[in-house]
């Protein structure tokens, strides 16, 4: 057992009582941010005058050294210590004698690991900015190649409308850049250094908070120290981020596996994104889409998750908050995984455009067309809605599309057809007259190709 504090006991900690208290098997994961900011606090201590110039620059070496032996793998970090504090600073201890029982001045494990938090979800959400964007990339380019490949759109997974995979695909695209851009606000509100806080009250040190919070690349310091050791809303917002880009991955998911079902053949994954059964020679499953799809619930309870830990919490500090990071950091792993994964199988995914095209002309989709055909030609909607119902019925009997109606019986249900119907429900025609911002005509879904192109030349980080 190593730990920081011992002076005031009088008996040893209990064997189970350490394992239950001790965070050092997940807090590790954050070693790199830990050494960063004591670096960080060290140098500012040095130029406050609180340690000597020599006691800061053996300090920020050792510290260095350290980080390189646990990299390099000459130093283990082993669960004989408490946490990932303890565990520097009793190596930079053993290193450096008394010097090193400096660099805990003014600081307290609680601003310690509420910036270590901060700064290690920091990296996380900018890595899953970057991953966000390259999956925008590959939907975009898909985008690019299929503004003509028709497709049925659904409402309650019936045929509604015929639509094109690029219109498709772009309902995702607008979900992906909407998660970038919540991250990028949480960004903004997080990215302030609590470091300094100390225990809860701040310090009596003359430390330069701004410093410290400028050199780890914070836009500032944290406003109240009670608030610095104890604020998650940042990890909250992230998390349900996450919670939403599962979400959204899920729900795209949801359809590749439909489109791949032997019923719709609409795409086939690639053999390198699919598994076989052991049983069934002839499978081969969508378990990519499907994982991502059942990952989408520990995402979800990692933010219920910390939400109820959170949920009682007096101020300031309470040992409680140890629990925002094992779900947090799996959370963050398993969004990251999933993004990566998932833009892979799409990257390589191919669409049977004719299954899909030939699935448009076989539901109706062109129903609505029909009797805007009607209206045109001065039949009032309610009237045309009915006549086309009777069309509906009278192919579902002969199991043919309206298209393989002859004139003479599209006629007999109402004379207003002329030899022109054909063109104007033709799937083209139907898709192409749709040009309103965000529709899926080709003019359109040019027009919003260009825009979203443009959005991804920016970039904010
Ligand atoms: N392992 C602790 C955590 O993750 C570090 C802070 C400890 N502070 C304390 N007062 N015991 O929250």
């Amino acid at each position: 057992m190593a730990q920081l504090w011992g002076g005031r006991f009088t008996k040893e900690t209990d064997q189970l009582v350490y394992n239950f208290n001790a965070s050092i098997t997940f807090d590790r994961k954050f070693y790199r941010q830990d050494i960063e900011g004591s670096i960080a606090h060290v140098k500012m201590l040095g130029k406050q005058g609180i340690l000597t110039g020599q006691e800061t620059e053996d300090i920020i070496r050792t510290l260095k050294q350290i980080r390189e032996d646990v990299e390099s793998g000459k130093l283990e970090i082993t669960s004989e210590y408490e946490d990932i504090h303890s565990f520097v600073e009793a190596n930079l201890i053993e290193r450096l004698g008394d010097t090193g029982k400096k660099l805990h001045t003014g600081r307290s494990r609680n601003d310690q690991v509420a910036l270590d938090m901060r700064l290690y979800t920091r990296e996380e959400l900018l890595a899953t900015d970057t991953l966000l964007k390259e999956l925008l990339t590959t939907i975009l380019n898909l985008m690019e190649a299929h503004t003509e490949t028709i497709m049925p759109g659904f409402t309650h997974l019936q045929k509604a409308q015929p639509i094109t995979l690029a219109h498709h695909l772009g309902a995702y695209f607008e979900m992906f850049k909407r998660d970038r851009l919540r991250l990028h606000d949480i960004y903004e509100r997080m990215n302030y250094c609590p470091l300094g806080s100390g225990a809860l009250a701040g310090t009596t040190y003359p430390l330069d908070r701004e410093y410290t919070a400028e050199l780890l690349g914070f836009y500032g310091p944290t406003l109240n120290s009670m608030d610095g050791v104890s604020d998650r809303d940042y990890l909250l917002e992230f998390l349900s981020a996450c919670a939403t880009i599962m979400m959204h991955l899920s729900r795209f998911s949801e359809e590749i596996i439909i489109w791949n079902s032997n019923e719709y053949q609409f795409v086939e994954i690639d053999d390198a994104y699919s598994t076989g059964s052991s049983i069934m020679p002839q499978k081969k499953n969508p378990d990519i889409a499907e994982l991502v799809r059942g990952k989408t619930g520990r995402v979800y309870g990692a933010l219920m998750s910390l939400l109820t830990t959170m949920k009682g919490l007096p101020l300031a500090y309470n040992k409680d908050m140890q629990e925002d990071k094992e779900l947090s950091f799996d959370a963050m792993d398993t969004v990251k995984g999933c993004i990566a994964l998932f833009n892979g199988m799409l990257a390589t995914m191919r669409f049977q455009t004719e299954n899909m095209r030939r699935s448009a002309s076989r539901g109706f989709t062109n129903a609505t067309d029909a009797a805007d055909y009607l209206v045109n030609h001065g039949v009032p909607f309610r009237d045309a809605h009915g006549i086309v119902g009777r069309i509906v019925l009278y192919c579902l009997e002969k199991n043919i599309a309206i298209e393989d109606m002859s004139l003479a019986e599209l006629q007999a249900i109402s004379p207003v057809f002329e030899e022109d119907i054909y063109d104007a429900i033709s799937m083209e025609t139907c898709v192409n007259k749709r040009l309103t911002v965000g529709a899926p005509g080709k003019a359109a879904m040019e027009q919003v190709i260009s825009l979203e192109k443009k959005y991804l030349e920016t970039d904010w980080h």
